[in-house]
């Protein structure tokens, strides 16, 4: 079985990226990642991938005069290793339309809600003010508008009364790290493709 040679970009935390990881140590899993890009120095992230032993960058966006300077560093720097399939795990920048259209069908990310519901920032003190009574989490493939895109799986989780922003956040990431090691793996198989052009 070849493995598909995947890319993760993050922000912070990376506790979807330690899914990941996880998830493509245990034996026939159809993908293994090959390098982590931060584009904030010190994340949380960066040392979950040294400690499995992934090879990381740390891009800063700070560093770059524009969105399509930066986002071809990204590029290059993914190409360079080899990557096929590309995932966003709690990266928190916009993407150029160039970016989006040269990863198009091959770039996954994952929202913390039942998109379309929710799009952008803030999802779960939303979720709350409208008084939803269900959310979740959503993998979908990277399209130009935020937020949106073919979408490869969804995972439900309940809202319950009392619930904070805090509380219905971790719900909901606990089902996030069971959603995307599933999503990928059938995008990384060929299970699910999208073939629309860009
Ligand atoms: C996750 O909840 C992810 O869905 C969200 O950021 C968090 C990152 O956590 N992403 C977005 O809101 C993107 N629009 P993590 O760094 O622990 O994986």
């Amino acid at each position: 079985m070849t493995r598909k040679r995947v890319g993760v970009l993050i922000s912070g935390r990376g506790s979807n990226l330690q899914a990941l990881i996880d998830a493509t140590q245990a034996p026939g899993y159809p993908a293994e990642i090959v390098l982590v890009i931060s584009n904030v120095p010190g994340a949380q992230g960066l040392a979950r991938a040294e400690a499995a032993g992934i090879p990381t960058r740390t891009i800063n966006h700070k560093d770059f005069a524009s969105r399509e300077a930066f986002d071809a560093a990204l590029t290059a720097a993914l190409e360079d290793a080899g990557v096929e399939l590309l995932c966003n795990a709690g990266f928190m920048r916009l993407h150029s339309e160039g970016f989006v259209r040269h990863w198009w069908n091959r770039h996954l990310n994952i929202h913390p809600s039942l998109l379309p519901a929710f799009k952008g920032l803030r999802t779960h003190a939303r979720v709350l003010e409208e008084g939803a009574q269900l959310t979740g989490c959503t993998v979908h493939f990277v399209r130009p508008e935020l937020d949106s895109g073919p979408i490869v799986g969804q995972a439900e989780v309940p809202v319950l009364d009392g619930d904070t922003p805090e509380s219905l956040a971790a719900r909901v990431l606990a089902a996030e790290h069971r959603l995307y090691p599933h999503a990928l793996r059938l995008v990384a198989s060929g299970a699910v493709r999208w073939r629309t052009k860009p």
